[in-house]
């Protein structure tokens, strides 16, 4: 099943323990604008080229909409149409005043230059600059592009609309950046672990963890947890995985991987077939790499007792009723992973005051989003008596639904 088919189906069963009016149903799953625009640049090599550029707002009745901008081969309409609505029920569910949007442009960006990649930046922004805004439509960056693409369309977008650091989160700290924005990802995964630890006494230290994926998420994900007291016995990337029953030591890794070693070259470990990684004995797994990586083949091997949903859609649906099935506890990524969200909305707030914020503000801010967060999910698993990927779905469409509905939707 894709992403599209399967948020649509996690929507749909929200919708009905909801008991949402069917008509308003479907409107909440259309999208407000899809966007798709040619951009041609001229490559290093005085040749043309084209790309196709796509911007889904999907819901703005709780605020502007909200989401990233990937450069990848693979971009394809429907993908972008689901993470835009993951992104609206992300954004309510962290209760950041948010709507959601996904946006991404179909190219190879190993395979451009610095300067073509600024000029197809610069191109899709002049397309695509009267749809977005600081209050309308506030791009992040995603798989392909980072805080230099963000500081590009901000430039781009304040020749026609004046200084606006406020219409992109994820730049670079010198143009009004967050500090702990990098991390925020992963340091929201460490909060919603503990957060769900508590609820079954156990806590990160004492905990065992195994970790797909050493990128953004994954590596701060570790570090945090490796800080914290907790095991961290097996990891993977795509360049292989490890294994050391006593804990790897991450530090250690970090400095391996910064300095360009690869996973199945680290002394610190065994290494293991990177199958072995998702069905390793341990008590807590944290995909933090691709989507639709637990699937009905190694969902039954799966030995964690809980998941934790860092990356988008990790878990496919047959999956999730397998892990159900088992007993398995599936943190879900609409919760799981919004420590980002998060962290952008706060870069956002510091923008628009001129007023930036220390580290320390921003990590104690985004603990009590995330520890209020999952207070409302759990409330929500109670009323509906369903399990914690319901949890945030009713959680967050009926948010949607409720300023959908108080602005007036029908007139
Ligand atoms: N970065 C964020 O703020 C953020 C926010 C929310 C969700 N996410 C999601 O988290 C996931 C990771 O994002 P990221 O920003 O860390 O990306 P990244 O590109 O920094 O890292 C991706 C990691 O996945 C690994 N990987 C790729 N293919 C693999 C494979 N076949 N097997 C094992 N590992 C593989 C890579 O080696 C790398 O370590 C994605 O699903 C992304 O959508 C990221």
């Amino acid at each position: 099943m894709n992403a599209l088919a399967a948020t649509s189906r996690n929507f749909r069963q929200a919708a009905r323990l909801l008991g949402l009016d069917s008509k308003l149903e479907k409107s909440l799953l259309i999208p407000f604008r899809e966007i798709k625009v040619e951009c041609t640049i001229p490559k290093d090599d005085g040749t043309l080229a084209s790309f196709v550029g796509f911007r889904v707002q999907h819901d703005n009745a709780r605020g502007p909409m909200k989401g990233g901008i990937r450069y990848h081969p693979e971009v394809d309409p429907d993908e972008v149409n689901a993470l835009a609505q993951l992104m609206t029920w992300k954004t309510a569910v962290a209760a950041v005043p948010y709507g959601g949007a996904k946006g991404g442009i179909g190219c190879s960006p190993d395979e451009l230059s610095r300067s073509e990649l600024e000029r197809l930046t610069r191109v899709f922004t002049q397309k695509i600059h009267d749809l977005i805004g600081t209050h309308t439509d506030i791009p992040a960056p995603d798989m392909g592009t980072n805080a230099q693409t963000m500081a590009w369309i901000f430039d781009e977008y304040s020749k026609f609309h004046g200084h606006s650091p406020a219409v992109v989160t994820g730049k670079p700290i010198d143009l009004g950046g967050s500090l702990g924005r990098d991390a925020a990802t992963g340091r929201g995964v460490l909060y919603a672990t503990e957060a769900l630890l508590a609820e079954y006494g156990k806590s990160i230290s004492g905990s065992t963890f195994v970790i797909q994926g050493f990128g953004n998420v994954g590596s701060w994900a570790a570090q945090l947890i490796h800080e914290k007291g907790g095991k961290v016995i097996a990891l993977g990337d795509v360049t292989g995985s490890i294994r050391n029953k006593a804990g790897i030591d991450i530090p250690a890794l970090m400095k391996h991987r910064n300095e360009g070693g690869h996973m199945k070259n680290f002394h610190g470990g065994d290494v293991i077939d990177s199958s072995e990684l998702l069905v390793h004995e341990c008590d807590v797994l944290i995909p933090c790499a691709l989507g639709g990586v637990l699937n009905r083949e190694n969902a039954p091997h799966v030995k964690a007792k809980f998941v934790i949903e860092a990356a988008n859609h990790p878990t496919d649906p047959e999956a999730d009723e397998i892990l159900t099935k088992k007993g398995v506890i599936v943190l879900p990524d609409i919760y799981a992973n919004s420590g980002g969200v998060v962290v952008s909305y706060f870069e956002w707030v510091q923008n628009i005051q001129g007023f930036m914020w220390d580290e320390e503000k921003v990590n104690m801010e985004l603990h009590k989003y995330m520890n209020s967060a999952f207070q409302h999910l759990k409330a929500m698993c109670k009323l509906h008596d369903c399990n914690l990927r319901m949890g945030a779905f009713t959680l967050g469409v009926n948010r949607v639904a409720r300023a959908t509905l108080l602005r007036g939707w029908e007139a």
